[in-house]
């Protein structure tokens, strides 16, 4: 069951790259005041590098843009160097002419979480929702830190992250120890995520294969979050040879 995703299938993880900082600059082009959601992890580095070089080279211009991210580690301020709002400050934002008042990150020291997230969801609301969402994906299928058996309709909250989610952040690449990272997160919900009206999700490399392959091919099912996606109305995903390699009906 393939349901509605387009598959963009690259030779390579710098086309997807191309791709998807392509797709987010049309957004961004037509709308100048677009309401992007924005993604971490090791995957979406190479989509703001992009980015930030057409905002250096070609104008781009986001002034005007107000964007979202998906998570957040829970303990971490801003400040830690594997908070996911220094990950962006130093990845994207810092490299463009987006406003920081406009970024919204979730907040891994709020007092309340519950408010936290609620006033995350109020706040998407009285934008009046995302133009776009860009996605990666866990190897376990997760979007976000929505780990399996999150639900359709879930929404910003508290999660746990499991010992396979620990163990892929800790290999070096971010924590250098499983026992750094956080053992829970804030997370926009798979029924969050959902309402955005364009959702592209990326996925790079062989380790990537089976959660593509079952999140476009595979049952809509909380087991596999991002199968989740299925029945969305717009949504791509831009993968490379390798992430695509369990398809059966890679195009
Ligand atoms: C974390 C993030 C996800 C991300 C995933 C994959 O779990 N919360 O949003 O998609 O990592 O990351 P990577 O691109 O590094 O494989």
């Amino acid at each position: 069951m393939a349901g509605n995703i387009k598959l963009i299938v690259c030779d390579e993880a710098a086309d997807v790259a191309k791709e998807a900082a392509a797709l987010f600059a049309d957004v961004i082009k037509a709308k100048p005041d677009a309401v992007i959601g924005l993604a971490t992890g090791s995957t979406p580095e190479a989509t703001y590098a992009e980015l930030a070089r057409m905002h250096k080279e070609e104008d781009l211009s986001f002034a005007k843009v107000t964007s979202f991210n998906l998570d957040e580690y829970w303990g971490l301020d801003g400040d830690h160097d594997q908070s996911y709002r220094y990950f962006m400050n130093g990845q994207l934002f810092s490299h463009v002419d987006i406003r920081t008042w406009n970024t919204h990150v979730l907040n891994g020291k709020a007092v309340n979480p519950q408010l936290e997230c609620q006033a995350f969801e109020q706040k998407i609301l009285s934008v009046g929702g995302l133009d776009i969402w860009l996605l990666g994906i866990g190897g376990n299928g997760h979007i976000a830190f929505n780990e399996p058996g999150s639900s359709v309709d879930s929404r910003t909250r508290l999660v746990d992250l499991t010992p396979e989610t620990i163990a892929a952040n800790s290999d070096g690449r971010f924590f250098k120890e499983a026992s750094e990272v956080p053992r829970c997160a804030l997370s926009a919900g798979i029924g969050t995520i959902r309402e955005a009206r364009k959702i592209v999700l990326l996925a790079t490399g062989s380790g990537k294969a089976p959660a593509i392959a079952a999140a476009v091919e595979g049952a809509f099912t909380p087991d596999c979050p991002s199968s989740l996606l299925q029945d969305h109305p717009d949504c791509t995903f831009i993968v490379d040879r390798e992430a695509a390699a369990d398809l059966k009906n890679a195009g």
